[in-house]
């Protein structure tokens, strides 16, 4: 038993719920410029067993969700605002009201996050061995032997050399290998979800495969609950399940790969899909969203997308649209998703699957 068990509280039927819930949440920074406003009212479900992205550009807020998450923001960032609900065997307890021993616990045991920034982070002085024992020790695991065994098959499952990578030194493997033990790692006390940020944004493009195809076996193999976070909509297509775009600290999106590939209702959904180039078309066919991201610190008024949007009306400059229904499972934040439904039937997007090695470099 963990400490982060402490915090379960007994609930009624919630077996079926998903293992994570957001409700409402808001989370801002302070800034010398004033508050950013990163997070702005995500209401998001972690189903059992999927894989969920999480997509959109930079700056839209993604890093802060998952951060916000596992409660590890920076000490300017607060949760203004809603709840983060994690689920685990018919119980449930609200992250927000965990103390630091439970947190603790609760990132590696049942939410676990692979950092974007993570890959340069390695302590240069201790072999990968020391790092994963330390861990392992801090958390009541001290059978040595035990965890030497367990560490070795996780390096393996990773598909490294795990004999020799446990002990070496971070600085004696390249980004890739960093890259898997990171994953490695996560996995270490068996979280049941794992959240991935930009798993492979700083790999060249044959590391990225290795990347893919393991989170691929982490899904089908183990079936680990991920939500990965990418501004790459390679990854998106050929590892989710579902697909949620971001834009301006709010959910446009949401819905399955293939909606989201072929049936975006979202203007900003639309023009991500298209700004991917595509192996069989030329490069002109590249259309990429004209303008740039909003301050997040002096947002538009309306619709925060408005500015840039092709299909803005004066209602979209004076009120902001919450989620809707668009279709079964499929909800999007537009106005005039009809209007986008017209344009993708008269322009079909069967092209537009980005192929499995391209990159869209959006940043
Ligand atoms: N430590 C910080 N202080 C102030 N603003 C920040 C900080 N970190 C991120 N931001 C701002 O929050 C917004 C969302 O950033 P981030 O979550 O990193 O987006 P993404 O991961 O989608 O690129 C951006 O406008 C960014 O400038
Ligand atoms: S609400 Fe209006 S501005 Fe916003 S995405 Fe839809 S059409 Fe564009
Ligand atoms: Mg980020």
């Amino acid at each position: 038993m963990s400490q982060a068990d402490d915090a379960f509280v007994h609930h009624e039927s919630i077996f079926e719920k998903p293992p994570l819930s957001l409700r409402n949440v808001h989370i801002m920074y302070k800034s010398r410029k004033g508050a950013v406003n990163a997070v702005r009212g995500v209401d998001l479900d972690l189903r059992a067993g999927e894989s969920l992205s999480l997509i959109g550009e930079s700056g839209s807020g993604k890093t802060t969700l998952g951060l916000g998450i596992v409660r590890l923001l920076v000490k300017t960032a607060k949760v203004t605002q809603g709840e983060i609900i994690y689920r685990r065997d018919g119980l449930e307890m609200d992250v927000g009201q965990l103390d630091a021993q439970q947190l603790r616990e609760f990132r590696w045991r049942e939410c676990s996050m692979v950092f974007q920034s993570a890959l340069n982070s390695f302590n240069p002085v201790l072999r990968i061995w020391n790092q994963m024992y330390d861990t392992a020790k801090a958390h009541g695991w001290s059978d040595r032997r035990a965890v030497r065994e367990h560490v070795l098959n996780l390096l393996r499952f990773v598909q490294l050399d795990a004999e020799r990578v446990i002990d070496a030194y971070p600085h004696e493997l390249s980004g890739g290998m960093r890259q898997r033990v990171l994953i490695a790692m996560s996995l270490l006390l068996d979280p049941q979800v794992l959240i991935l940020d930009e798993p492979t944004t700083a790999l060249d493009i044959l590391t990225q495969r290795t990347i893919i195809d393991l989170l691929r076996r982490l899904k089908d193999e183990q079936r680990l609950t991920m939500l990965f976070i990418s501004h790459d909509l390679a990854i998106a297509a050929e590892l989710a399940d579902r697909i949620a775009t971001m834009y301006a600290g709010k959910i446009v999106e949401i819905g399955s790969a293939d909606d989201i590939f072929y049936r975006p209702r979202h203007p900003y959904t639309l023009g991500l899909i298209r700004a991917v180039p595509k192996v069989i078309g030329e490069f002109e066919d590249l259309v990429s969203i004209l303008g740039s991201p909003p301050d997040l610190v002096d947002l538009p008024s309306g619709c925060k997308f408005h500015p840039r949007c092709p299909f803005a009306t004066e209602r979209c400059r004076r009120e902001e649209p919450d989620l809707e229904q668009v279709g079964q499972d499929h909800a999007a934040a537009c106005w005039h998703w009809q209007a986008v439904e017209e344009e993708v039937a008269d322009h079909p997007l069967h092209q537009s699957l980005p192929a499995q090695t391209i990159v869209y470099s959006g940043e």
